[in-house]
């Protein structure tokens, strides 16, 4: 009997069954297309011990009890009409464990009605693309507690392990695993962007060629800034194009893609009041990359100056300027998660969350050892941007990051990350913004009240009658 089974053996399904086998786990493996299950056995089946099944009534009856089936199909109604075809096949307490990037409230709503039925569901997000699920992605696990209980050690074992602990904990009862994974993906987003925007500022704001910019990132990558992302840039901009002799990076479309976690991310934003700017901003640089003959059109004939010509001793302005809005960008993240455990009451513990984000998956990073430091050493921290460290690291970087940006703006270079990052950073630590007056506003046409700094209550101004105050409560 196998003790752990996948169905859907695509990229992310095939490499974690052969993870899970190459740690010793009899694993039972299904597809809907049954000749993929045969391929995958006759190439990888000497990894591991592996039951193939061509029907998923075999592959269940394979499964040692309780069952643990790793749904990895794609995500959407082909999620719910893999559990819809398993539920008849399954017993009490079975558990049905999500791996794919389902979207939280989905979750929710599959665990709900799974637990109806008597079975257990796991929504877990997984990260790491194909070489993580292969070699040790990021797993973050949603769902019942005990349920966890009955996959924790196949889950740990075979997560990215780093400084000797895996990059797999429990997350929080039903989507939170899921909520954890899309806030990561969106983090992701905005660390990309931030990371196109140094290179943009560095390539036609300074005019660096590409083998010098991939220089600097190499560099960057030794410092503060080390990580998956950084690396892989240096990596991206080093890669010569066999066709033409050019950088590769030369000839690929400026249009970014996206599959929607990023957007998720946002929306939810948007629905729980958080201020989101960093990776919202990456978002909707995507959709405008999206227009390019409008931007094709739009460049010889919209006024503004052409870049260049910046000096060369803005390099390190940037990578100060990168990292700052770094920072903001995962302060976001984190204040998002805050809003998210209060709303759906997850315990939510960040600075495990920050800690199962080291190792396996896309944002890792030396950066996330001070994450988790900083919510060890003030568990209740409201704001990244509030501890001592982060403090300090962003003092230290803010003059060369507004320089940074003056010269964007300058050039007429385009940096709504770095830029939207900044705008948060000060619109947060001012005591007193202007939202008095949109509030007057507010008042005037709407009659919607406001309160006064100086007495209790809520007050409404008489603005198109007698001027007077009335207060409303
Ligand atoms: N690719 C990545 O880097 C990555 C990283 C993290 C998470 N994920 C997530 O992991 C999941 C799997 O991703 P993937 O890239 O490996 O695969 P995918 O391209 O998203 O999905 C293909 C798999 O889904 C199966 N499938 C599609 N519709 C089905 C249906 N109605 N009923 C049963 N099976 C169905 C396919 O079976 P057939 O062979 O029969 O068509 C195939 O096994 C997704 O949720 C994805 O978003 C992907």
């Amino acid at each position: 009997m196998s003790q752990i089974g996948v169905t859907g053996l695509a990229v992310m399904g095939a490499n974690l069954a052969r993870n899970i086998a190459r740690r010793g786990v009899p694993i039972a493996v299904h597809n809907r297309t049954a000749s993929k299950t045969h391929d995958f056995v006759s190439e990888f089946g000497s990894e591991g011990n592996f039951t193939g099944s061509d029907s998923l009534e075999e592959f269940v009856q394979s499964l040692e009890r309780p069952r643990r089936i790793i749904v990895m199909v794609k995500a959407g109604a082909p999620v719910d009409g893999v559990i819809e075809d398993l539920v008849p096949l399954l017993d009490k307490d079975d558990i049905i464990i999500d791996a794919g990037n389902s979207h939280f409230v989905d979750t929710r709503r599959r665990e709900q009605y799974l637990t109806e039925k008597g079975l257990r569901f796991i929504g877990t997000g997984v990260s790491g693309g194909e070489e993580g699920a292969l070699n040790g992605p990021s797993i973050m696990p949603g769902g019942p507690r005990a349920a966890y209980g009955e996959v924790e050690e196949i889950f740990t074992t075979i997560a990215a392990q780093v400084d000797g602990e895996p990059c797999c904990a429990y997350i929080g009862a039903d989507g939170a695993g899921h909520y954890v994974k899309m806030v990561h993906n969106g983090i992701e987003y905005a660390d990309m962007q931030l990371i196109a925007e140094a290179y943009d500022l560095l390539r036609h704001g300074i005019g660096l060629d590409v083998p010098t910019i991939k220089g600097i990132f190499d560099e960057w990558n030794t410092g503060d800034l080390e990580s998956f992302l950084i690396e892989i840039t240096a990596t991206v901009l080093g890669k010569t194009d066999a066709a033409t002799g050019n950088p590769l990076i030369d000839v690929i479309v400026d249009q970014a893609e996206q599959k929607g976690t990023g957007r998720w991310t946002a929306q939810d934003a948007l629905e729980q009041g958080v201020p989101l700017t960093g990776i919202t901003e990456a978002v909707f640089a995507r959709s405008l990359s999206a227009l390019r003959d409008q931007r094709k059109a739009a460049s010889g004939y919209l006024a503004g100056p052409q870049p260049g010509g910046l000096s060369e001793s803005l390099v390190d302005d940037i990578r100060k300027a990168l990292y700052a809005s770094k920072v903001v960008a995962y302060a976001q993240g984190f204040e998002q998660m805050a809003s998210a455990a209060r709303t759906y009451d997850w315990d939510l513990q960040m600075g495990e969350l920050a800690k199962i984000w080291r190792g396996g998956c896309i944002i890792r990073a030396r950066f996330l050892n001070r994450i988790t430091e900083s919510y060890a050493e003030t568990p209740d921290l409201v704001n990244l941007l509030m501890a001592p460290y982060f403090r300090d690291a962003v003092a230290d970087a803010q003059d060369a990051w507004r320089k940074v940006i003056v010269s964007a703006v300058d050039q007429g270079i385009a940096v709504p990350a770095f830029s939207s990052s900044l705008a948060y950073y000060d619109g947060y630590r001012r005591e007193r913004g202007p939202a008095n007056l949109i509030q007057g506003q507010r008042d005037f046409f709407g009659a919607h009240t406001y309160r006064r700094v100086d007495k209790e209550g809520s007050f409404h101004t008489r603005w198109s009658q007698d001027g007077t105050e009335v207060k409303t409560d």
